[in-house]
């Protein structure tokens, strides 16, 4: 086994988990262990079903769910989740396709350590269906953005940005799919930059 970094880190999922995949990899390949101290030590989702937590099964990642359906409010789900969390004292808490508004209690508990990437050029269309609207809205270019969370959904100091273009023809998939190779490379890139400043 090895031995546990220092500065843990834990990455919330709530689907595919590709960042995920992309920010396990990185940290692997650019060794954030020796230089930083960092490393990822677990995933954890809302839902059971997400097909990222059998990759991070298979590398050895400690999981969780901590299914949302079976809490009251999100004051509940919220205090579960931080609870499964807390067990791995993160330093840093990634938000990586994580589909859950979170509570101004939870992002208090973090504040500093909580990161997400947002699949669109913030302040452009925060919120869901970021591609659909960018192509209804005439925009030439899209992309994703790496902010630190505050309790202002898709707000916070941004980290890192990437853009990519509108093609004529694109469909929210399409588009998306251009993104996505965006964001695997811009997400590890800031978390980098982030451990290197602390
Ligand atoms: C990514 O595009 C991410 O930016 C987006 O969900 C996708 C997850 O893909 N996040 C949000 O929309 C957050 N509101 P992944 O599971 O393959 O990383």
């Amino acid at each position: 086994m090895p031995a546990l970094p220092a500065r843990p880190i834990v990455i919330l999922i709530s689907g595919s988990g590709s960042n995920m995949a992309a920010l396990v990899e990185a940290s692997r390949r650019a060794r954030w262990g020796e230089r930083f101290g960092a490393g990822v030590v677990a995933v954890m989702s809302n839902r059971a079903d997400a097909a990222g937590l059998a990759w991070a099964r298979e590398q050895g990642l400690a999981t969780a769910v901590v299914d949302h359906r079976q809490h009251a409010d999100r004051e509940a789900f919220d205090a579960a989740l931080m609870a499964q969390i807390d067990v791995h004292q993160p330093a840093l808490v990634l938000l990586a396709g994580f589909m859950r508004i979170l509570t101004p209690g939870f992002v208090r508990h973090y504040e500093g350590r909580l990161i997400n990437i947002h699949p669109s050029l913030l302040p452009a269309f925060p919120g869901l269906k970021t591609h659909q609207r960018a192509i209804e809205a005439g925009c030439r270019f899209a992309g994703a953005t790496v902010h630190r969370v505050t309790s202002e959904l898709d707000h916070g100091e941004y980290l890192a940005q990437a853009v990519v273009p509108i093609l004529a023809g694109d469909t929210p998939d399409t588009l998306a799919a251009r993104v996505l190779s965006q964001e695997h490379l811009i997400y590890p890139r800031a978390v980098e930059a982030v451990l290197a400043q602390a």
